[in-house]
């Protein structure tokens, strides 16, 4: 039996993932802002806390909270967050900002809050859900992306940091799957529109209004694919879930071998000439 804390359970791949879970005999602490889901959980193995990313000076309390409840927890995952979509520069800084609290700063202040916890306990794994954006981002989500990238190399780097403590980190990068994200209860948007960008933020946010509720991915199937990445021994530092990702990433890992490649010669001429 493990022990999960998962941000955000109150729909979605957070709600899908706390089922899964509890359907297999694990404890679940799951966050949730107002609305608490309807789980099939005995009572001892689920509770659910109230966490709003925004509010910073409560995400120490709850992992405190959390901790004291469970006692251990094997598995940490950030998956709360959100999409702002419009082209950078309609972007207001409260909306800039409130994005990064929610996508960002309140996964950094828990991992900060939970590491003292999991190196006391000698060991644990940290998932933070992040985004085929945010290793290969589109017109539409460019501040969307910003988030994201910074969660994949603060996970990059930090499961090196803790791997002698014991501590697993994985960044798992969903493409589209079917949940609220892309829906009006979810996403946000950047206030007025131009023209100027029809060709590139338009025609992204056209494939986006004509992916939502039709999207490839199944947030059940992706439950599964958590509880199996949570039990691996040598689980990845970086994960993609969902084929349209897959896709995405290799067309993007070509881009970047080409253009290293076509920029070799001036990558390799700013060395010291006698080292
Ligand atoms: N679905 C996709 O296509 C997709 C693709 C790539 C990445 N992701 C990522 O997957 C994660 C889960 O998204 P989802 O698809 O399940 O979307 P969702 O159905 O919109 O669910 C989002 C969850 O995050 C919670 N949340 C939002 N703002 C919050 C805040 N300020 N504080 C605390 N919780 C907050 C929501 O709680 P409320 O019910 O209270 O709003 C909800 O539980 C997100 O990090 C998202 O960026 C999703």
């Amino acid at each position: 039996m493990k022990t999960w804390f998962i941000t955000g359970i109150s729909r979605g791949l957070g709600r899908s993932l706390a089922q899964a879970a509890l359907s297999r005999g694990d404890r679940v602490i799951g966050t949730i802002r107002d609305q608490a889901p309807d789980l099939h959980a005995a009572p001892e193995q689920l509770l659910i806390l109230k966490l709003d990313m925004t509010e910073a000076t409560t995400i120490i309390p709850a992992v405190q909270q959390a901790f004291d409840w469970a006692g251990r927890i094997d598995i940490i995952v950030n998956n709360a967050g959100y999409g702002l979509l419009g082209p950078l520069e309609q972007v207001s800084d409260p909306a800039m900002a409130r994005l990064f609290e929610v996508d960002l700063f309140g996964p950094f202040r828990l991992i900060r809050a939970a590491l003292p916890r999991l190196r006391a306990q000698g060991g644990g794994h940290i998932i933070n859900i992040t985004s085929i954006a945010g290793r290969a981002p589109n017109p539409a989500s460019v501040l969307y992306s910003s988030a994201k990238y910074a969660m994949e190399g603060l996970s990059a780097g930090l499961s090196r940091e803790v791997a002698p403590l014991g501590i697993k980190v994985t960044a798992v990068a969903p493409g589209a799957f079917r949940t609220d994200f892309l829906s009006d209860h979810s996403i946000r948007r950047t206030e007025g529109g131009d023209d100027a960008y029809a060709a590139s933020v338009g025609a992204s946010l056209g494939r986006l209004g004509a992916m939502a509720g039709q999207q490839k991915g199944d947030p059940d199937r992706a439950a599964q694919a958590l509880l199996s990445l949570a039990d691996a021994e040598n689980p990845p530092v970086h994960l993609l879930l969902g084929s349209d990702a897959w896709q995405r990433m290799k067309v993007k890992l070509t881009e970047m071998e080409a253009e290293m490649e076509a920029w070799r010669d001036v990558t390799l001429s700013t060395d010291f000439p006698d080292q």
